[in-house]
C-alpha cells in the first residue's frame, strides 16, 4: 500500500468511499474548466476514471493519489503521476497532474501534495524527469508548476482538441524538496 504523509495531507490509493466525493468534484464546471475539453463527469464516468487510476498504479507502479485532508479525513481531490497517452510526442515522459475540489483551493494543498509527489517520483520510483502539461490560460496550474521549479519547454497543440498546451519539465536529479 503506497501512502505519503505531508504536514496536512495523506496521499493514498483509491477506495470505494472516494467515489461520491470525487464525483462531486468532477461535477463542478469551475473545477473541470481546464481539464480535457472542459466537460464535467457524471458519477459513472468518475467511477470508470478511478478504476483506470487503480489500473495505472498496478501496471506502472505509480499513479494518481487520492488526497485526503488529515484531521477531517475528507477527500479533497487527486494529485499524482500519469502516463500522458493523449500526447504521444512527450512519451515516455511521465506527467504530474492535480485536481482539487473548489473549496480546497487557495490553501497551498495542491503544492504541498505535488512536492511530495515529485519526491516520490525521484526517490521511490527512480524517475529522472517529470513533465507537466497545462492548457495555456490555466493560471492556477501554472502557479503550482512554477513553485515546483518546473520550467517551460515548448508549446504544442492538443492532438484531439486542437487547443494550445504548454509543456513544462523538471530534471529530478537536480530536484531538492
Ligand atoms: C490547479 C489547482 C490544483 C491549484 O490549486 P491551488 O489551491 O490554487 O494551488 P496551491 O496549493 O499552490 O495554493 C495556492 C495558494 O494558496 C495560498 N495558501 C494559503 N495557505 C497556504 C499555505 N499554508 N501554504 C501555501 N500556500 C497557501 C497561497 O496564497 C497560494 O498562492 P500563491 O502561490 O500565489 O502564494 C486548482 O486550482 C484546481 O484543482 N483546479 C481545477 C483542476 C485543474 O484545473 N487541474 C489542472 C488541469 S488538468
Amino acid at each position: 500500500m503506497t501512502e505519503i504523509l505531508t504536514p496536512r495531507l495523506m496521499l493514498r490509493r483509491w477506495t470505494d468511499d472516494d467515489l461520491v466525493p470525487m464525483a462531486e468534484i468532477n461535477a463542478d464546471p469551475e473545477v473541470m474548466r481546464w481539464v480535457g475539453d472542459g466537460s464535467v463527469l457524471d458519477p459513472e464516468q468518475t467511477a470508470e476514471a478511478v478504476e483506470r487510476y487503480e489500473e495505472e498504479w498496478d501496471e506502472e507502479g505509480f499513479g494518481l493519489f487520492a488526497v485526503e485532508l488529515l484531521g477531517s479525513g475528507e477527500l479533497i481531490g487527486l494529485v499524482g503521476l500519469s502516463v500522458p497517452e493523449f500526447l504521444p510526442e512527450v512519451l515516455p515522459d511521465v506527467e504530474i497532474r492535480w485536481r482539487l475540489g473548489r473549496q480546497f483551493w487557495g490553501q497551498g494543498y495542491a503544492s504541498e501534495a505535488a512536492h511530495a509527489v515529485l519526491e516520490f517520483a525521484l526517490q521511490d520510483r527512480g524517475l529522472d524527469r517529470v513533465v507537466a502539461i497545462a492548457h495555456i490560460g490555466d493560471r492556477a496550474s501554472a502557479n503550482v508548476i512554477g513553485k515546483l521549479g518546473m520550467v517551460p519547454e515548448r508549446e504544442v497543440s492538443h492532438p484531439a482538441l486542437g487547443v494550445p498546451l504548454r509543456i513544462y519539465a523538471i530534471d529530478l536529479t537536480e530536484y531538492r524538496a
